[in-house]
């Protein structure tokens, strides 16, 4: 049974009912949260965008209202008539925001019925396949309702500032062709060019950068991005970027104006003035210090470099490590001296999945005593010396890695460095530390192809300072690329773009690419930067993770309407989904393998 609005308008949403109106007239629609009946009056809670409000019907003076009301379940939609009554002092609700007034009922009408939904909408719980695949549903709960309405502030207030500062937003295309970011391309197959595909962007980059030949000076774009990639709390396989390009800067515009830009968003979007500038660190010393190139640096324990304390210590898994020219660092576990065997079993484990070949660990505990894996090689007061390395104290527990491989060393430390600031609770989610991690290598080795690739793309300008070592050294080579990073979390990433057509072409060369073959997948954009190209460079931010960290969501599902799960699937619309062999047929496609 559902009844139409007829003549009534809705004059508040349920939140807007408050004191003031005593006595008036309002009429308020929403859903039916809970229902519950004490003898002849009934109270619903009525639900909507804005929150609850609780609408009373009395069986005495209202008999048919109260018996149509009666009717009404969870999620039914209804339109109500009435006047706003204060609530008696002793039935004032102080978990409700509306909670000292009530609608006595006038008029009612049932706008939809629903069915028994397959979960509580209200209760608030991690977005799982059920609730995924009724998402309309989920998304009725208040934390989600207000992460989509924190979304939508959040690109308000971007947009303000760069239209503030010169930036047009300008939209690049959806269809296009692949973007070297690195991850996979979704393919759309073409009807028109049977056998060709678009591929959908994993970024604007080309587009942006095209833009700065047009001389547009000044682009953003909170643009939409793909990339068929490893699904992750903080990874989506669609997701949104705010995309930034700008010419005629230097490294220090692009990093100020990210600065400004988050300056602004944390003024409006959470009371908070951060101060700028924000810390910066070279690629190497995040690496060194903590083990990773999007440090947290709500917390310390940086790692130390323990290899001339140990050396020739007759541990042969430090000896040789430091032999074939590697290392042996360490972090200080403050106050972990108790870890059990268990607990110091399993960060060694951590330990192992980044490669490293175990965990030496030396305990100071409170006492004044020492114990360590490593008491067969070292005398106590060697052990005590390698701690004061860390400045250890009683009840401080020393972690040590040794590899040939210092990347190995310090990307195990790094990982361990993090699970232990969670078991240690270091970390508060309402303390944010903003740095840019600087100077990326411009290059990475693959082993597996026995080439490089570009660590950010291949458009990415060395450093001016080591433009000879391209052909030289290549791994040594800097580029001039940047990390925004907030509480370990990488949230944008950017670069000086090469705008000299002789230096491309060496960056081409140190891919093992010839110039045909760049041609052939670039061309278009190579050619573009005959005709009068200015110095240029960007940025992008990832929009989701900004959301779910400045919500403290633990995961992207938090922040965006509609996500994936975790292979790619959408569990609602059931994609992707296989399609009629007549469209394939259009498309001069046919399927090889079927699962
Ligand atoms: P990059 O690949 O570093 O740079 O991406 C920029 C930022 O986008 C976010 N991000 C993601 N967010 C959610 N799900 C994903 N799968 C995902 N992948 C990336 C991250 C990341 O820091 N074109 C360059 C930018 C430039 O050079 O200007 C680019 O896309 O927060």
């Amino acid at each position: 049974m559902s009844e139409s609005l007829g003549t009534l308008k809705r004059s508040h949403y349920l939140t807007q009912v408050n004191e003031d109106l005593a006595g008036q007239t309002v009429t308020v629609m929403g859903w039916v949260n809970k229902r519950r009946s004490l003898g002849q009056i009934m109270f619903i809670d009525l639900r909507d965008r804005t929150g609850l409000l609780q609408i009373r019907f009395n069986e005495l003076s209202a008999p048919e209202l109260f018996q149509k009301a009666a009717g009404a379940r969870g999620e039914y939609v209804l339109a109500v008539r009435g006047t706003v009554a204060l609530r008696a002092e002793k039935d004032i609700n102080r978990d409700m925001e509306t909670g000292k007034v009530e609608i006595d009922a006038q008029e009612l009408r049932i706008l939809s019925d629903a069915e028994t939904p397959p979960f509580n909408v209200w209760d608030e719980g991690v977005a799982n396949d059920l609730r995924l695949k009724h998402r309309y549903l989920d998304l009725r709960r208040p934390s989600l309702q207000k992460s989509l309405f924190f979304r939508h502030r959040l690109a308000q207030t971007v947009r303000g500032f760069y239209t503030e500062e010169g930036f047009i937003e300008v939209e690049t295309p959806i269809l296009t062709k692949s973007t070297p970011e690195g991850a996979r391309d979704y393919l759309v197959p073409s009807r028109v060019h049977p056998g060709e595909f678009y591929a959908l962007p994993q970024s604007p980059q080309q587009f942006k950068q095209l833009l700065m030949i047009s001389g547009f000076d000044r682009y953003f774009q909170i643009a939409k991005c793909f990339r068929d990639e490893d699904l992750r709390a903080d990874r989506q396989p669609e997701f949104t970027q705010i995309d930034v390009e700008m010419s005629f800067v230097d490294v220090g515009d692009v990093l100020g104006m990210a600065e400004r830009l988050f300056a602004r968003i944390f003024k409006d979007m959470m009371g908070i003035e951060l101060s700028a500038p924000f810390e910066r660190l070279t690629y190497k010393e995040a690496m060194e210090r903590f083990g990773s190139d999007k440090p947290d640096t709500r917390f310390g324990m940086e790692i130390a470099d323990v290899s001339a304390i140990v050396r020739g210590g007759g541990f042969s898994m430090f000896d040789s490590a430091l032999e074939s020219g590697g290392s042996v660092r360490g972090i200080n576990a403050a106050g972990a001296a108790d870890f059990t065997r268990k607990q110091t079993d399993a960060l060694a484990d951590l330990a192992k999945t980044h490669k490293a070949k175990g965990l030496a660990t030396i305990a100071l505990h409170e006492g004044g005593e020492v114990k360590s894996s490593l008491s067969k090689f070292f005398a106590d007061d060697k052990l005590r010396e390698i701690a004061q390395a860390f400045g250890a104290k009683p009840g401080d527990l020393i972690l040590l890695c040794a590899d040939a491989a210092n990347d190995i060393v310090l990307e195990a430390l790094g990982a361990l460095r993090v699970d232990l600031a969670k078991k240690l609770e270091l970390t508060r989610p309402d303390d944010y530390k903003l740095l840019f991690v600087t100077e990326f290598p411009l290059l990475e080795w693959s082993e597996d192809d026995q080439r490089f690739y570009a660590k950010h793309h291949p458009f990415t300008s060395p450093m001016d300072e080591d433009l000879d070592k391209l052909e030289s050294d290549p791994g040594a080579c800097r580029a001039k690329a940047y990390d925004l990073v907030m509480n370990g979390f990488e949230l944008g990433g950017g670069s000086i773009r090469i705008h000299r057509k002789d230096v491309q072409e060496r960056m081409f060369r140190a891919l093992g690419f010839t110039n045909d073959q760049m041609a052939r997948r670039f061309g278009y954009f190579i050619d573009a930067f005959k005709y009068g190209t200015p110095p240029h460079g960007g940025i992008a931010f990832g929009f989701d993770r900004i959301a779910m960290l400045l919500t403290h969501s633990e995961s992207l599902r938090d922040v965006v309407a509609f996500p994936k799960v975790k292979d790619a699937s959408c569990p609602m619309t059931n994609s992707p989904d296989i399609v009629d062999d007549a469209q394939l047929a259009e498309l001069g496609i046919a399927v090889r393998n079927k699962h």
